[in-house]
């Protein structure tokens, strides 16, 4: 007997948005923080402890919806996010410069 089922690993499950920075776009998950996907994808970020405390890692956020596991120690500006530590909820628009 055979079976049918795929098992899916939690990547496969998760929700993709896209992202949107001038006239890039990559995809990501919900299952990591933006930062690492967009180190993944080629795209370099300031970043100094990659734990919500310093926001080196600070990045305009021009549309779209983030959620952060836990409280960030750092403060995050109004339209701003903190890419380490931050899950991408909705297709986002973000950019590096004001
Ligand atoms: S790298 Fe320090 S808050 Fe993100």
């Amino acid at each position: 007997m055979t079976s049918t089922s795929n098992p899916k690993t939690p990547i496969q499950d998760a929700p993709v948005h896209r992202v949107l920075l001038g006239k890039k776009q990559i995809l990501v998950t919900e299952n990591e923080p933006l930062l690492v996907q967009l180190e993944r994808a080629g795209i370099p970020v300031e970043y100094q402890c990659r734990e919500g405390y310093c926001s080196s890692c600070s990045i305009k956020l021009l549309r779209g919806q983030v959620i952060y596991p836990f409280e960030p120690l750092a403060w995050v500006q109004s339209g701003y996010l903190l890419a380490c530590c931050a899950i991408v909820k909705s297709d986002i628009e973000i950019a590096f410069f004001d």
